[in-house]
């Protein structure tokens, strides 16, 4: 697979927004200090504040401190803010897309090939493409034209299906960069190596060997200021059906033709595809909702979910979610995979938890190794990163007693070394490959998988399961779980 990195524009709408302050600015600041942007790479701005070039740099500085790992170094920055120029515009005046197509012509030390970020509200995704396309910004004339929106796709599989129709008339699919910024963490990525480079894990990764399979990602944080988004969205859509349906995704995927974007899509879809549907009656069996009561978090207290500003006082909007899901093919059929994500949590931690089966004969009977543990294997993903593959071992002495042994491959890079998710992305984006974006039918078929449950939870208003901040949610979850012994294993350690 040969990617070129060609010299582009990379013209960022909602420069001034969250995504840009804490995502964006500091990814291109670590770009430019490993040597990775092109040389002759721009950053266009843009946004509505009436501001110049110095005042948004000004803006731009102050959005990498406390961001950026290590000190800002002063040479870096003068080369980052070399590239950058400021371009004022309201994306909702049809003016602005004249103004900057124009502006654009004019500029002759401009890369002609675009890169369009769309760091701004959802809902205005398709009004913003829809003016770009119209003033010629998105013709393929003199360069590509490549746009990157990020989730939430629609809210429901009606509306991701309306956005993308929407889209489809200004944008190829080729055009369009889907960001899961999930995608983009090492661990993440990892995952591919890990499984496909490696033989040993092949013949064990399937039902024969496998009971079940856990996905957490839980963080200790609350819905902050986010609430005017996050209450319309719920845990299910902001986290489930995105970022842990892509984790998942990734680990019961078949081997691809090969790591060519289209042949490593194609076995996540069929993934999707091959999930069984949740009819609106096995809801309840297969999955499960909750909200942050009052608790304490890191020895402080912290408010509930209903105390938080512009939530509703009578909101049901769940912080915690939790689903069953069985893939019905050759490699999967019957074993569970358990995905849960919720806020305000114990701890935060993303890992992937697979328990392989009792072996099939139990020699130790008579000795005082009552039931071996049954072997797993821990993938952690954030905060650090490690492998971690999980055996019994006899306990030194001269008795028979076992013990939990861990295989650790500690991943995580020495300080300052690692790189944020949208380093590898924001370059992928320039060099054209998509492997690590969503294609249009992942987000439909994640969509498909998770709308019966949108579908009752939206009518069934009247109860909500509630946890204490700082916990692990609620106990009655593990009723998802298909035997009773099983429970959501929270710590890494054997
Ligand atoms: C975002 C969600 O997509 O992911 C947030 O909208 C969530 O609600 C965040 O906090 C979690 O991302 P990370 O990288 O911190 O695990």
């Amino acid at each position: 697979m040969e990617h070129t990195l060609s010299p582009c524009t990379l013209i960022i709408f909602g420069s001034t927004g969250d995504l840009s302050r804490v995502k964006l600015m500091p990814a291109l600041y670590h770009l430019e200090a490993a040597g990775r942007l092109p040389e002759s790479c721009r950053i266009v701005a843009t946004g509505r504040r009436p501001w110049d070039r110095e005042r948004w740099l000004n803006e731009m500085r102050g959005m990498l401190e406390g961001q950026v790992r290590g000190p800002i170094e002063p040479a870096i920055l003068e080369r980052l803010e070399a590239r950058q120029d400021y371009f004022r515009g309201d994306i909702t005046e049809p003016e602005m897309y004249t103004a900057l197509a124009q502006w654009l012509g004019e500029r002759n030390d401009l890369p002609d090939n675009l890169a369009i970020y769309l760091a701004i509200r959802p809902a205005e995704f398709g009004v913003v493409t829809e003016n770009l396309s119209r003033t010629g910004l998105l013709t393929e004339d003199g360069g590509w034209r490549r746009v990157v929106i990020e989730k939430p796709f629609g809210y429901d599989l009606e509306s991701a299906q309306a956005l993308q129709r929407r889209l489809s008339r200004f944008l190829n699919e080729e055009q369009i960069y889907r960001i899961d910024h999930y995608l983009g963490k090492e661990m993440v990525r990892n995952l591919l190596v890990f499984r496909f480079a490696n033989l040993m894990l092949e013949p064990l990764w399937n039902r024969n060997y496998i009971d079940h399979v856990q996905i957490t990602q839980a963080e200790t944080l609350g819905v902050g200021t986010r609430a005017a988004y996050y209450d319309g969205a719920g845990a299910l859509r902001d986290m489930l059906q995105s970022h842990l349906m892509q984790l998942f995704t990734l680990v019961a995927m078949e081997p691809p033709a090969s790591m060519a974007a289209e042949d490593l899509r194609d076995e996540k879809v069929k993934v999707l595809k091959s999930v069984r549907p949740i009819t609106p009656g096995a809801v309840h069996a297969q999955a499960f909702r909750a909200q942050y009561g009052p608790g304490v978090i890191n020895g402080e207290r912290v408010r509930g979910y209903l105390e938080e500003a512009d939530v509703p006082p009578d909101s049901v909007t769940e912080t915690y979610a939790a689903m069953k899901l069985y893939v019905d093919n050759w490699r999967w059929r019957g074993v569970p995979f358990y995905l849960r994500t919720g806020k305000r949590m114990a701890e935060g931690t993303s890992h992937i938890m697979i328990r392989f089966n009792q072996p099939p004969q139990q020699l130790f009977r008579g000795t005082q190794v009552q039931n071996v543990e049954r072997n797993w294997l821990v993938i952690g993903v954030q905060p650090s990163e490690c492998i971690s593959m999980q055996l019994t071992a006899k306990q030194p002495g001269l008795e028979m007693k076992t013990r939990q042994v861990a295989l650790n491959a500690g991943l995580s890079p020495t300080e300052g070394s690692g790189t944020g998710a949208y380093e590898g992305l924001l370059l992928d984006i320039m060099e054209g490959d998509r492997s690590l974006f969503l294609r249009y039918d992942e987000v439909e078929y994640a969509w498909r998988i998770v709308d019966a449950v949108l579908k009752t939870w939206s009518v069934e208003r009247d109860f909500i399961h509630t946890y204490p901040a700082g916990g692990w949610g609620p106990d009655e979850s593990r009723r998802l779980f298909e035997k009773e012994i099983d429970a959501w294993r929270h710590s890494k350690e054997p």
